[in-house]
């Protein structure tokens, strides 16, 4: 737990590095109950701040709150250390709200990056081990409060077929390659309740191109979505039938 209160979040207190005082004040600057709870979740998965990724995470409650009375199941494609699962899990378990959350996850790391995914970022860092593997039984330690998790553990998209016959309200992409994208996207939009909602986590990032380009691939002609995309990277595809 954080040994952080409300009170402690002022406009005076700066405890997260996207906060600057010469800029008008915002409603985030002061959700407290949010800063509590990202940071609770950084210190259990132990990971360190990131302004923007503080950002895209704040889209994560307001999306769980909207999709409240949307039938169907919670999942997320891509979790590393179960930073994202963590805020997820926790607002659904504050608001009452009763669903499983399916977690995908090779639980190796990134797969093999194809054409579209080479930016400076993956050539540079392609003699290095893979940034994002990280052991199941962590995440699991990780999570270990929140008993309606399931874990999907494979490559993308061998274990979808576990959901095959589901429908889901709130589905959270973050696999950063343009193929495991592209599949995911085939296979859970079909899924996606109406006024359900995609958070696509890398919809802007220049490090990983090739998630933008599936996704831009997967929406092109769609007439069944509404999507954004926001100042930290983040993108929201809501389905509008
Ligand atoms: C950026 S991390 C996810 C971060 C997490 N959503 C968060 O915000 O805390 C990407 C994750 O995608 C997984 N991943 C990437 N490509 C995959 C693939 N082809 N199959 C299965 N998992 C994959 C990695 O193992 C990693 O855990």
């Amino acid at each position: 737990m954080s040994d952080k209160t409300p009170s402690d979040f002022t406009p005076a207190f700066q405890p997260w590095p996207s906060y600057d005082p010469k800029r008008p004040e915002v409603r985030y600057d002061k959700d407290a109950a949010f800063h509590c709870l990202y940071d609770e979740a950084l210190a259990v998965v132990g990971m360190n701040d990131r302004a923007m990724r503080r950002q895209r995470h704040y889209l994560i409650p307001q999306a769980i709150r909207q999709v409240r009375d949307v039938p169907g199941d919670i999942v997320e494609v891509g979790c590393y250390r179960g930073l994202s699962a963590y805020i997820a899990c926790a607002v659904l378990e504050a608001e009452g709200i009763s669903t499983d959350f399916h977690i995908f996850d090779s639980f190796e790391g990134l797969s093999k990056p194809g054409d579209q995914d080479y930016s400076q970022f993956l050539s540079k860092n392609k003699t290095k081990e893979n940034p994002f593997a990280f052991p199941e039984d962590q995440v699991r330690n990780n999570l270990s409060r929140f008993k309606f998790v399931h874990y999907h553990r494979g490559w993308i998209p061998d274990r979808f077929a576990d959901v095959s016959e589901k429908t889901f309200r709130y589905v959270h992409v973050d696999v950063d390659l343009y193929q495991p994208t592209l599949d995911t996207l085939s296979f859970f939009w079909s899924r996606l309740s109406s006024r359900g909602v995609m958070l696509l986590d890398d919809n802007g990032t220049l490090y990983f191109p090739g998630a933008r380009t599936a996704i831009e691939e997967f929406f092109a002609g769609r007439s069944d979505v509404v999507r954004f995309e926001l100042p930290s990277g983040a993108g929201l595809a809501i389905k509008v039938v």
